[in-house]
């Protein structure tokens, strides 16, 4: 939630302040805001709604400054408006602060301000910090050690950028449970939120920790632990190009994003599928797979799409490795003062590796002992680096809000551990065999699917106006439908329930009529049988239906009003190819509806707030 980018050099940073913020818009984008020392002046210049509003304002105002801060909001505190948008400042606004968090005890702090004469311009808890930081300046203490004062003060989560203009050769920044990296450039350095705002710039970078703080200048950097110690930090090399997190022509991140997925899931199993021996090889596990294979239970924790791709997980262990999985939410899991010890293990899985739900789980599941392991896309990231193992997934950089490509990568690394832990558990040759070759076979017949793109467009036309829609499914399709009903929840806003098929006659059948489209999730695997009788409960009642089932299944045909048709694969790998039109479906709607794909509404691509 909320970007921040901050330069300090001798170019001028406005254009790479917009460019900065443009690339972290998917983090918050419902206002924007840039402060710099134009002619000395200190300058902010904050508006509502997208970065290329604020483009446009400061384009008018051909501003210059070699040092600059910036910021793309997602509204915690107060509503999306200009007077709420960061930079917030001093009274007499010569002190800038951008933040990503939230600073808890806020109100309590706020009120000691008011009675020392301190006026707020905004509803927000950062404005606190302005003014705090203010009245140690006052007392003459310089910026930095005001900005630890304020922050040895503060309760909650924080990655900030500060700047002031009496002090103008520097940007403060610390962190406390949202991501902050350093860029190291020549005669130039960077702060941003993450590294896809300054990788235009340099590849150099370094990542705060939590209660770290720093001084950057243009020439140099200080880091700092929270005990005012300099800390000697590693540099790290980003091996990303800036073509990789760009359009490449598509109309949107998200259909780019589905139409990488031969390719990302590819790259999920590069180098760790063992065809020949039916197994895999995961580098990151090596050192606690004894431990791993010997847990009594399994727990798999996540949000939104991960927790979606959690639960297929724990079909997929339970069927092959025959350990107890647990799946559960990472916001219930860590207040629920849960029951872990030393012979559990944990998985955590997040995309961006920023989820604070996640995160806050996985420190819990820590501190009580049991192995905590995480699979993350965002190298790097915060959830990848507090796990005490783990395996990313290496779907590349995903933009849009919506998750596509990192689901189905999730899947596949999922697969291959269950390969790797069954194979220790005992799984026959035979088998694990049939799940590499299976697996191998995977990015083609993604490739495949993605073929039908024109019919599920046609199919979008016919249904875009629906204003409700059912997604079921069974067994390990059970995850994909909620994962189909998310995607579009999420990018169309049509209201989308996604139930195990069997639980229709508890309840959602009760909306069924002829205007309700169902969905059915229905290849031809164990469960399928099953699934034909709950499409002829539906049918009885008028429902319209939707089937995505297997190529050559004839006789679904009559029983529905339209088919989608995709590759056959192992039962336990069904999910990864069926959520391909689920999310071309969603994708289509969205685009019809003429809605905001990449950054729908009120959602944010990582949710760094509980
Ligand atoms: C947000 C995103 C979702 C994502 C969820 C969990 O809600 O919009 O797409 O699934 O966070 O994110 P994570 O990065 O932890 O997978």
């Amino acid at each position: 939630m909320c970007g921040i980018v901050g330069y300090v050099g001798n170019k001028n940073c406005v254009p790479i302040l917009i460019q900065g913020l443009k690339r972290l818009e998917y983090r918050g984008y419902d206002s924007a805001g840039i402060g710099l020392i134009h002619e000395d002046e200190p300058i902010v210049i904050k508006t509502k709604g997208k970065v290329s509003l604020l483009e446009e304002r400061v384009n008018e105002l051909v501003l210059e400054s070699e040092i600059g801060i910036g910021h793309t909001r997602w509204a915690t505190h107060g509503i999306p408006n200009e007077q709420n948008a960061h930079p917030h400042t001093n009274a007499n606004k010569t002190l800038f602060i951008i933040h990503n968090g939230i600073i808890e005890n806020f109100q309590a702090l706020k009120n000691n301000l008011i009675i020392l004469g301190y006026k707020f311009e905004s509803d927000t808890d950062t404005e606190v910090l302005a003014h705090l930081i203010d009245s140690y300046l006052n007392k003459g203490i310089n910026l930095s050690k005001s900005v630890q004062m304020t922050l040895n003060e503060v309760n909650g989560t924080y990655g900030l950028a500060v700047m002031y203009s009496k002090e103008p050769d520097k940007i403060i920044a610390a962190r406390k449970g949202s991501p902050l990296v350093i860029g190291i450039g020549a005669g130039e350095n960077f702060i941003a939120s993450d590294v896809s705002a300054i990788l235009a710039y340099t590849k150099n970078v370094i990542y705060l920790e939590d209660g770290e703080f720093a001084e950057i200048y243009k020439d140099r950097y200080v880091v700092k632990s929270i005990l005012d110690k300099e800390i000697e930090k590693e540099i790290h090399e980003i091996n990303m190009s800036i073509d990789e997190i760009d359009k490449g022509g598509y109309p949107h991140f998200m259909l780019k994003e589905i139409m990488e997925q031969p390719e990302s899931t590819r790259n999920s199993m590069r180098g760790r599928l063992l065809i020949e021996e039916g197994s895999a090889k995961l580098g990151g596990l090596n050192d606690i797979i004894d431990r791993l294979v010997n847990s009594k239970r399994i727990l798999i924790s996540a949000c939104g799409t991960s927790w979606h791709a959690a639960l297929v997980g724990e079909y997929m262990f339970e069927q092959y490795a025959r350990i107890p999985v647990e799946v559960e939410y990472a916001s219930e899991f860590r207040y629920r003062n849960p029951i872990l010890s030393g012979e559990d293990s944990i998985f955590f899985i997040s995309q961006s590796g920023e989820t604070a739900d996640t995160l806050a789980a996985l420190k819990e599941a820590k501190s009580r002992g049991a192995l905590a392991l995480g699979i993350c896309n965002v190298v790097g990231s915060t959830i990848a680096r507090e796990s005490m193992s783990g395996v990313y997934i290496h779907a590349g950089p995903e933009i849009g809000v919506a998750s596509t490509k990192a689901f189905t990568a999730q899947l596949v690394v999922l697969a291959l551990i269950t390969l790797l832990i069954s194979k220790r558990k005992g799984l026959k040759p035979s088998d694990g065999k049939k799940i590499a070759d299976a697996l191998n076979e995977i990015p083609s017949k993604i490739a495949q699917i993605l073929k039908l793109n024109d019919e599920i467009e046609q199919l979008a036309e016919e249904f875009k106006d629906s204003p409700n829609f059912l997604y079921l499914g069974r067994g390990y399709n059970f995850p994909a439908a909620l994962e189909g009903a998310l995607k579009l929840k999420e990018i169309s806003y049509i209201h989308a329930e996604g139930y195990p098929a069997a639980e229709m006659k508890h309840g959602p059948i009760a909306l069924i009529d002829e205007n309700m489209p169902v969905v059915f999730i229905a290849p031809k695997d164990s469960t399928y049988e099953k699934i034909l009788s709950n499409i002829q409960e539906v049918r009885a009642r008028g429902g319209r239906i939707i089937a995505i089932t297997d190529e050559g299944n004839g006789e679904i045909d009559k029983l529905v009003d339209h088919t989608i048709k995709i590759p056959r694969t192992i039962e336990m790998l069904t999910p990864i190819l069926t959520s391909i039109p689920l999310q071309l479906l969603a994708y289509h709607i969205a685009v019809k509806k003429a809605l905001d794909v990449d950054q729908p509404r009120n959602l944010a691509k990582s949710v760094t707030v509980e």
